[in-house]
C-alpha cells in the first residue's frame, strides 16, 4: 500500500497564505511580549487554536469528509443514538428537571441525533445546553438545530460558561479534552537521577517562522512530572501534561450537584501514556485528513491535539468528589450501548454497507475502537447500564 501523503505536501491557496500571515503577526506580538524565554508551548497552542478571529477553532474548522479530521458523531448517526441510550439511563435516575450540557459541539452532529433519539425513548432532558468556544462553530450548530422538530429545538440553548454549582444532569464532551492546550516537557537525564532536569517547550521567532527551545519547568510542574513518570523513564524523554484538560474536568465536576460527566477521547491510562517507549509524546496536527507532527507549520490553519492521560482525568474528578462510574474503550462502550442492534435492517443494501463501514471505523482496534476511551464520572447516580455493562477497564486507571 502506498504510504499516505504527509501534510507538508499539501498546497495552501492565497486565502490560506493571507490568514497565515495575520496569525503570524498576532503570534509574533505574543512571543515578543513573553520576553527572552519565548512563549511557553501551551500558550502558543491556545493562541493557534483559539485566538479570536484567527485561531483554528475560532474560524470554524471543517469536520467530516471535506474537513481536516473526522469525529465519531460525524462518522455515523449510530454513535449519537448509543450516547442517547446512556443519557436516557442517567436522565431516568435523575428524574424530571435533569438537563444535558454538551461542551464543544463541533458541527452539531451529536445534538442532531441525540435529541430525536431521546424523544423516541421519551427521555427528553428539560434543556439541552451547548457550551461552544468557537463563534463560527456556534453558528453551524444553530443552523443544524434549526432543522430539528420545534419541540426539540426549543430545548436547545447556548451558554457561555460551565455551571458553577447546582447542575443536575449529564455533561458530555466528545474529543474536547484533546483540543485543550498542553504543556510539552522533556527530561534531560533519566527521571530517577537526583539532578534530573525537567524542561518545558517554548517557542521563539525566527526570520521565517518559529523555532522550539527548552527552559526549566516551574517547580510545581517538574514535581508532577517526577511523580507521574515511571522510574525507568529514559533520558531525553519527551511527552505532554494536559493541565488545562485536568483543570477543565475539575471545574466541570465541581458544578455537578447530581449527575455525570461523560467524556470520549483518544488517550491512554497513565502507565501507557508515559510508557518509556512512547518517548516522543502524542502531539499531532491535522490538516485535510493529513497528519503531521509539526505544530509550527500552517499555524491557525491546522488542528493541534495531544492524547488524553485518563488517570489524571479520573483524579481531577475525584478531587471534587466525583466517583469514576466507568472507563472502557469506545468499541466496548458502543457494543454495550447496543451498536450492532442499531443497524437499520430496513435499509437498502447500499445503506447497510455504509453503516457496516461506519461500525468498523468506530469499533475496529485499528481505527477508533481501542484508541478512543470513554470515561464516566458521577455524583448521586450509578453507572449507566448502556455503555458500561461490558468490559470495565477502571482497574487500569
Ligand atoms: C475536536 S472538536 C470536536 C467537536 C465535536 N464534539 C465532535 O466530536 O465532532 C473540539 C470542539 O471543542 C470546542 N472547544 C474547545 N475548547 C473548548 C472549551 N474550553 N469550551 C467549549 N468548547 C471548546 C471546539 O471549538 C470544538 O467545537
Amino acid at each position: 500500500m502506498p504510504s499516505p501523503p504527509q501534510a507538508q505536501e499539501l498546497q495552501l491557496d492565497a486565502s490560506h497564505r493571507e490568514h497565515e500571515a495575520r496569525v503570524r503577526a498576532h503570534m509574533d506580538a505574543r512571543i515578543s511580549a513573553a520576553g527572552a524565554d519565548g512563549l511557553e508551548f501551551s500558550r502558543f497552542m491556545a493562541e493557534a487554536l483559539y485566538a479570536p478571529g484567527l485561531g483554528y477553532y475560532a474560524t470554524g474548522p471543517g469536520f467530516g469528509e471535506q474537513g481536516d479530521f473526522i469525529t465519531a458523531p460525524e462518522v455515523s448517526p449510530l454513535f449519537g443514538r448509543c450516547v442517547a441510550q446512556t443519557c436516557a439511563d442517567w436522565l431516568e435516575q435523575l428524574g424530571a428537571g435533569a438537563e444535558i450540557l454538551e461542551v464543544g459541539a463541533g458541527s452539531g452532529a451529536l445534538v442532531a441525533e441525540l435529541l430525536p433519539a431521546l424523544a423516541a425513548s421519551q427521555r427528553l432532558p428539560r434543556a439541552y445546553r451547548i457550551l461552544e468556544l468557537s463563534p463560527a462553530l456556534r453558528e453551524q450548530q444553530q443552523a443544524r438545530v434549526a432543522q430539528l422538530a420545534p419541540e426539540l429545538r426549543e430545548r436547545v440553548r447556548w451558554c457561555d460558561d460551565l455551571p458553577e454549582a447546582g447542575f443536575v444532569g449529564v455533561i458530555l464532551g466528545n474529543e474536547l479534552l484533546d483540543s485543550l492546550p498542553a504543556h510539552v516537557f522533556r527530561c534531560g537525564t533519566p527521571i530517577s537521577g537526583e539532578e534530573s532536569e525537567v524542561q518545558l517547550l517554548h517557542v521563539y521567532r525566527t526570520e521565517t517562522g518559529y523555532t522550539p527551545g527548552w527552559a526549566p519547568a516551574p517547580p510545581g510542574i517538574a514535581a508532577l512530572v517526577r511523580e507521574r513518570l515511571p522510574a525507568d523513564t529514559p533520558a531525553d524523554y519527551r511527552s505532554e501534561l494536559g493541565l488545562a484538560a485536568e483543570a477543565w474536568v475539575e471545574r466541570a465536576a465541581a458544578g455537578i450537584d447530581r449527575g455525570a460527566l461523560l467524556l470520549f477521547d483518544y488517550g491512554f491510562v497513565r502507565r501507557e501514556f508515559f510508557h518509556p517507549q512512547r518517548n516522543a509524546g502524542t502531539l499531532m496536527c491535522h490538516f485535510r485528513h493529513h497528519v503531521s507532527a509539526d505544530p509550527f507549520d500552517r499555524v491557525g490553519l491546522q488542528d493541534i491535539t495531544t492524547h488524553v492521560e485518563f488517570t489524571a482525568v479520573a483524579e481531577a474528578g475525584q478531587r471534587t468528589g466525583l466517583e469514576c462510574l466507568g472507563f472502557t474503550s469506545q468499541a466496548h462502550y458502543l457494543i454495550s450501548a447496543g451498536l450492532p442492534g442499531r443497524i437499520d435492517a430496513a435499509a437498502t443494501t447500499r445503506e447497510r454497507l455504509a453503516q457496516g463501514r461506519a461500525v468498523e471505523l468506530l469499533t475496529s482496534p485499528a481505527e477508533m475502537g481501542e484508541l478512543v476511551k470513554v470515561i464516566a464520572l458521577g455524583r448521586g447516580v450509578s453507572a449507566a447500564r448502556a455503555g458500561f455493562s461490558g468490559r470495565d477497564f477502571r482497574g487500569r486507571l
